[in-house]
């Protein structure tokens, strides 16, 4: 079978590839959204979505949810990106408004090694939120560092270096609606990109 192609405008030596058509996403987010609201049975939901590989996502779910909806957004730093040692994670943003009693439900693109969302709960929880719970896009299963699961996973997806629909390459490719496979030709790929 043919491989499907993206209109991605790539740059000399990258390609991409399909791996989850924007189809399959608006259709799995919509399920997603119901199981969330039912879950917590049409309470306000507060989303936070962590910038800025999850603004796409966040956009989409909260669309397709019902009921009363208010969002937030945070932003961290992972010098373990980096470094590929320390797996420290730094806030950068934090959110504008309290969560002190409200459900919250942190909105993440990919779930990778785990260290981004692990320090966010931790770093949420002590703010005593009535409920906090996990939504992501993408589960990496085979990369988890730390003992974290997300409450609700889109799609466990494989081991491969994915853009689109929020993930980036160098911060390019974030527009695309599909989830897509890059192939980087004769390049290294950036550390920590996933
Ligand atoms: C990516 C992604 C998650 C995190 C997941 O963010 O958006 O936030 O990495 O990786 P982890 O499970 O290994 O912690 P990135 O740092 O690339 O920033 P971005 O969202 O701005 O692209």
């Amino acid at each position: 079978m043919p491989k499907k192609k993206t209109t991605a405008a790539t740059m000399p030596g990258e390609s991409t590839r399909i791996l989850l058509s924007r189809s399959r996403v608006q259709t799995r987010i919509a399920t997603l959204a119901r199981e969330i609201n039912r879950d917590f049975r049409d309470e306000p939901v507060h989303l936070v979505g962590v910038l800025k590989g999850a603004i796409f996502f966040l956009a989409d779910l909260a669309r397709h949810m019902s009921g009363e909806v208010s969002l937030d957004f945070i932003s961290v730093s992972s010098y373990g990106k980096e470094t590929q040692s320390s797996g420290q994670v730094r806030l950068t943003k934090d959110l504008d408004t309290s969560i002190e009693g409200r459900n919250v439900l942190l909105v993440e693109d990919i779930l990778d090694t785990g260290l981004t969302v692990s320090y966010l709960l931790r770093v949420l929880e002590q703010r005593r939120p009535k409920r906090l719970r996990v939504a992501v896009l993408l589960d990496k299963t085979e990369r988890r560092k730390v003992p974290v699961s997300a409450d609700y996973v889109g799609f466990r997806i494989p081991n491969e270096f994915v853009v689109g629909y929020g993930l980036d390459y160098a911060e390019r490719y974030r527009n695309l609606a599909d989830v897509c496979v890059l192939s980087l030709h004769g390049k290294a790929k950036k550390e920590g990109a996933v």
